[in-house]
């Protein structure tokens, strides 16, 4: 391997909200492996832009510049087969800002917005902190795999006269890479409705062998006139911290109001680094994911091997795309309450607990393993630990 994922870098005093548990009221010694950011350093590519920036010293209202797009077009084209248009791009600090500017600008107070749980939270966050009504198709757990309930999903769009879907694709937490068949389902539905998507594609670099990555609106043009793409270089890059979202918009009604109702929050230029960072992660960051992707796919074959052999009472819910494990967690026959004690007190672990994401989370826990192995190996042997001691009572 050209880059290092191996070394473990202390992320404590760096102002991580990842690595501050007592500032979050958990107890100080436990190992965190929750939000999704991970614990390596971005790529050199990325560094050396940053350091280059750094150096020149002067930190202005910055914009992007016909360069960015370009960078940008090409990394949608080669690694998705998505052509983009200029005038489609809206930028914003961040892909949740941009979800809420969604649904402010696309639906009104009351009306309904659907989304699939167990999903991201800020989805139900987006939609009842703007008085929205937040309508729920759970996702089917069935044969160790998560399905769409497209029955459901159609019935309530019906019932509730739903304006809005959150589509999370690579799906936050389930590790799901919705296929064509089923994005296409969900396509047709929501276009037989008027429903708009709001597509969140942050996930779409993540994918594992044997799976594809397909961006929604370009599966149609008639899908495309229907949703807003979101996407970032945040995850891929691991430059959350520095808030730049790119969202994709063709259709100039949804756009207009979308740029309006974001210029109505106030923001208005993004950070100067964020711009810096993304152009040079895009440009020239494509042989370090492809070294970071081998990476996950060995924590993940780590975390496979290590729940078969030594914790049969935890089962990994495969993933197909994401540095998100969904842990099932319902054999150890816990409550909610007590299995997120149980993780917390016990295996001195802070995880997502499953609830967080919807009712059907409970009994699971979400694992980030975007970290160096030996961190997640401890991780693992302290749940092995707290499960030992449970069984043993
Ligand atoms: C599905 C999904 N969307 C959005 C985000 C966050 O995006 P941002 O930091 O750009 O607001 C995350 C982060 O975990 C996520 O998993």
């Amino acid at each position: 391997m050209k880059y290092d994922f191996d070394s473990i870098i202390d992320r404590r005093n760096t102002d991580s909200i990842k690595f501050n548990p007592a500032d979050r009221g958990r107890p100080d010694d436990v190992l965190p492996f929750w939000v999704a950011d991970m614990d390596f350093q971005s790529p050199p590519c990325v560094l050396d832009a940053l350091s280059e920036r750094v150096r020149h010293g002067i930190f202005g209202y910055s914009d992007t510049d016909r360069n960015y797009f370009e960078v940008l077009g090409n990394w949608f084209a080669s690694r998705f087969g998505w052509e983009i248009k200029p005038e489609w791009l809206v930028k914003t600090p961040g892909v949740v800002n941009a979800i809420y500017t969604a649904v402010r600008s696309q639906t009104l107070p009351g009306e309904s917005i659907i989304i699939n749980q167990p999903v991201y939270y800020p989805f139900s966050a987006a939609v009842k902190n703007n008085q929205r009504n937040l309508v729920v198709s759970e996702l089917l757990y069935e044969n160790h795999r998560y399905g769409i309930d497209f029955e459901d999903f159609e019935q309530k769009i019906l019932k509730y006269n739903v304006k809005m879907f959150i589509l999370c694709n690579p799906h936050n937490p389930v590790g799901r890479v919705w296929t064509r068949e089923e994005l296409t389902r969900l396509g047709e539905i929501c276009l037989r409705h008027g429903v708009i998507v709001a597509a969140d594609e942050i996930h779409a670099d993540f994918i594992y062998p044997g799976n594809e990555h397909l961006v929604f609106a370009a599966l149609h043009p008639s899908f495309r006139d229907m949703t807003i793409t979101f996407t970032s270089p945040s995850k891929t890059f691991n430059l959350a911290g520095l808030q730049l979202a790119n969202n994709f918009i063709s259709n100039a009604e949804i756009r207009t109001k979308f740029k309006k109702e974001f210029e109505r929050s106030g923001l208005s230029q993004l950070s100067a680094m964020g711009i810096v960072a993304g152009r040079a992660a895009y440009a020239y960051g494509a042989d370090w994911l492809e070294e970071l992707l081998l990476y996950l796919n060995g924590n993940l074959d780590f975390t496979r091997r290590f729940l078969n052999d030594n914790l049969p009472q935890i089962e990994l819910v495969e993933p197909e795309g994401t540095y998100l494990a969904w842990l099932d967690c319902r054999s150890l026959r816990l409550s909610v309450k007590e299995l997120e004690d149980f993780i917390l007190h016990q295996a001195r672990l802070w995880l997502d607990g499953g609830t967080m994401f919807g009712a059907g989370g409970a009994g699971f826990q979400r694992i980030n393993i975007a970290c160096p192995q030996l961190f997640l190996q401890k991780a693992l042997n302290n749940l092995q630990e707290a499960v030992n001691r449970l069984a043993r009572g």
